[in-house]
C-alpha cells in the first residue's frame, strides 16, 4: 500500500517535471504544436516535435524532425533523421549512427575537431539523412545506420542493427538486419499504403476505430470499404 503510494507520487513528480521542462524549453516544440511531452536530462538540439510526440528521459535528438504521436523511448540517441507519424521507437535505440571516413589516414577526429589541438575551428560535414516512415515500430536497443530509408508500416526487431532500406510494412531483425516476414500480404500492403490512415485526422481516426482494434485481414478492409 505504502509502496504503490510512493509509486503513484515519483510518477506525479515525474510527469510535472517533464511538463515543467517543457515550458521552460518551448524552442524544442514546433511553432504551435501541442501536446508534446519531453522528460528529464532529454538532450535536444534543431529539432521539431509535432503534437503529442513524447520523448522519455536521457534521450538525445540531434537536428531531426519527428513526426505527430510518435513516442521515443528512453536513453535513445537521433540524429540527422526524419522520423514519420505514429512511431512508437523502444529504448536504447539508436537512429542514425554516423561513419567516420576510413579513407584517410586515421578514423580519429584529429583535423575535424579543435579539441585535439591541431586545427583552430571544428569543421562539420552535412550527415546523411534516415528516414523512418510512418507506423514504424523500432524494438528496443536496435541501431539504424545513417542514410537508411524504413518504409511505413515496417517493424525492426530488438536488437537489429539496419544497414540497408526497409520495405513498407516489412520485418526485419539480426546483425546485420534481415528480411524475417512482411506484416501482411501483398494487396493488403498495397491497400494499407493507399490508405495512408497516418494522414487522417484524430476525428477520423476515431469514427473508425474498428479499422485499429481489429487484425487487419481481407475482410476488414473489404467491409470497411463496402460501408463507406
Ligand atoms: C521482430 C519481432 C517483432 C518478430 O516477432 P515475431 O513475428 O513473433 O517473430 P518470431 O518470434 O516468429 O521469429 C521469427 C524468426 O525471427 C527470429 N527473430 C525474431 N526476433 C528477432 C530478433 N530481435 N533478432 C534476431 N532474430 C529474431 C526468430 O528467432 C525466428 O527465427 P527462426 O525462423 O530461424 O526460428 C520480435 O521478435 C522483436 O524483436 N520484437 C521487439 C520487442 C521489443 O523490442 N520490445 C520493446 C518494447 S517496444
Amino acid at each position: 500500500m505504502m509502496f504503490s503510494k510512493l509509486k503513484k507520487t515519483m510518477l506525479n513528480m515525474r510527469k510535472l517535471f517533464s511538463k515543467i521542462y517543457t515550458k521552460l524549453f518551448p524552442q524544442y516544440k514546433r511553432k504551435g504544436a501541442i501536446g508534446v511531452s519531453v522528460s528529464y536530462e532529454v538532450d535536444l538540439a534543431e529539432t521539431v516535435l509535432e503534437d503529442y510526440v513524447t520523448v522519455a528521459h536521457h534521450s538525445q535528438i540531434f537536428k531531426s524532425q519527428i513526426g505527430k504521436r510518435t513516442s521515443v523511448g528512453r536513453y535513445n540517441k537521433i540524429r540527422s533523421a526524419r522520423i514519420g507519424r505514429y512511431c512508437s521507437i523502444s529504448w536504447d535505440v539508436t537512429i542514425g549512427a554516423v561513419p567516420h571516413d576510413y579513407q584517410y589516414l586515421t578514423t580519429s577526429a584529429l583535423f575535424t575537431r579543435k579539441q585535439y589541438g591541431f586545427i583552430d575551428d571544428d569543421i562539420f560535414s552535412d550527415d546523411e539523412l534516415t528516414v523512418i516512415g510512418n507506423d514504424v515500430w523500432v524494438g528496443c536497443g536496435a541501431i539504424i545506420l545513417s542514410g537508411v530509408t524504413i518504409g511505413d508500416g515496417a517493424v525492426i526487431g530488438a536488437g537489429a542493427v539496419v544497414t540497408k532500406n526497409v520495405d513498407p510494412y516489412e520485418i526485419v531483425a539480426g546483425v546485420p538486419a534481415k528480411h524475417i516476414a512482411y506484416r501482411f500480404d501483398e494487396e493488403i500492403i498495397e491497400r494499407l499504403q493507399k490508405l495512408q490512415w497516418y494522414e487522417w485526422s484524430d476525428e477520423q481516426i476515431k469514427e473508425r476505430q474498428i479499422l485499429f482494434t481489429n487484425h487487419v485481414d481481407k475482410n476488414l478492409l473489404d467491409n470497411w470499404e463496402g460501408n463507406k
